[in-house]
């Protein structure tokens, strides 16, 4: 079991409901197999940070396996709900920074996105996706990141390798028609209020932005899964992502503020000073951090 920090804002604190929900869902993770890269079957990577490999076993991420029907989502070129904050609330820790960003384009490293603010468009491509040259456990577009995400992870990889941590690529970028067959086969497997706590609905999702990246370590067997949190890989990137700019975007039991149960392996890149400046100051959040409303749910 994972055993991390309770939620530090009065908002997270989880009901007794809310933690039974989290453990009935970590237990149907193995159900969902078919929806993310089949780590399983990877051979071991490289050791070395830069052994990155062309030829990948695995495709880019989710099956697209999916139901027939589609389940609600934003489509591509309609007006999502409004997203009101564009920047930092004055009062919010990220207000102090020197340098600010925009909140609100998925261009910029401090986008949040999350179930009260969809990606607008919600069609987003970024412009500069590029495949890092690092240990890969995919091919295609999985394997690529917006170039400066590409330029943190290459750092931060290597990083790791130094001090005998093997870190994968294990799901990078997804454009909206993979998100739509990523959310679809969850839905599939779990229905849709489950899919809900584990996968973004197309027009949600940090990977489609190139901001955010899934890491694996090769191995495979706790890949996805709750015992990824207890993993070298895993341990690592908690203790010192934010070196490098990130920030574990869904961390233990604050699902009532990011809407998502705990991802151990999913980075998301909000640059060095602001992920430091996180870090520092106990904040576990985006939301918290630039002084946003939770989002536990769609509106
Ligand atoms: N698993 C995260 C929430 C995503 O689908 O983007
Ligand atoms: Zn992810």
């Amino acid at each position: 079991m994972c055993h991390n920090c309770y939620p530090a804002v009065a908002t997270a604190a989880p009901s007794r409901r809310s933690v039974a929900r989290f453990l009935a869902a970590g237990a149907g993770l193995t159900a969902l197999a078919a929806c993310t890269p089949d780590a399983g079957t990877r051979p071991p990577s490289s050791s070395s940070a830069s052994a990155t490999s062309a030829s990948a076993s695995q495709a880019a991420a989710p099956s697209t396996a999916g139901p027939a029907t589609s389940p609600t989502v934003t489509e591509p070129g309609t007006t999502p709900p409004a997203v009101p904050t564009s920047a930092p609330t004055p009062t919010s820790p990220a207000a102090g920074l020197a340098q600010q960003h925009s909140l609100t384009d998925p261009a910029s490293p401090w986008l949040v996105v999350n179930k009260h603010r969809p990606l607008s468009p919600a069609d987003y491509v970024p412009a500069d996706l590029v495949q890092p040259n690092i240990a890969l456990a995919v091919s295609g577009e999985a394997a690529q990141l917006n170039s400066t995400t590409a330029a943190a992870a290459e750092q931060m990889f290597a990083a790791a390798a130094g001090d005998g941590v093997t870190m994968t690529l294990a799901s990078g970028y997804r454009s909206y028609g993979t998100q739509v067959a990523t959310y679809n086969s969850y839905v599939a497997s779990r229905g849709q209020a489950e899919a809900d706590t584990a996968s973004a609905r197309p027009g949600f999702s940090e990977h489609q932005t190139g901001w955010a990246f899934d890491i694996g370590d090769g191995g495979g067997a706790c890949s996805f899964q709750p015992c990824f949190a207890e993993q070298p890989a895993a341990v690592w990137a908690k203790a010192n992502a934010h070196r490098f700019g990130f920030v574990v975007r869904y961390p233990w039991m604050f699902h009532e503020v990011t809407g998502y149960y705990y991802e151990s392996w999913h980075l998301r890149f909000i640059g060095v000073e602001a992920a430091a400046d996180m870090s520092a100051k106990g904040i576990a959040t985006l939301e918290e951090y630039f002084g946003l409303e939770a989002a536990p749910g769609y509106l």
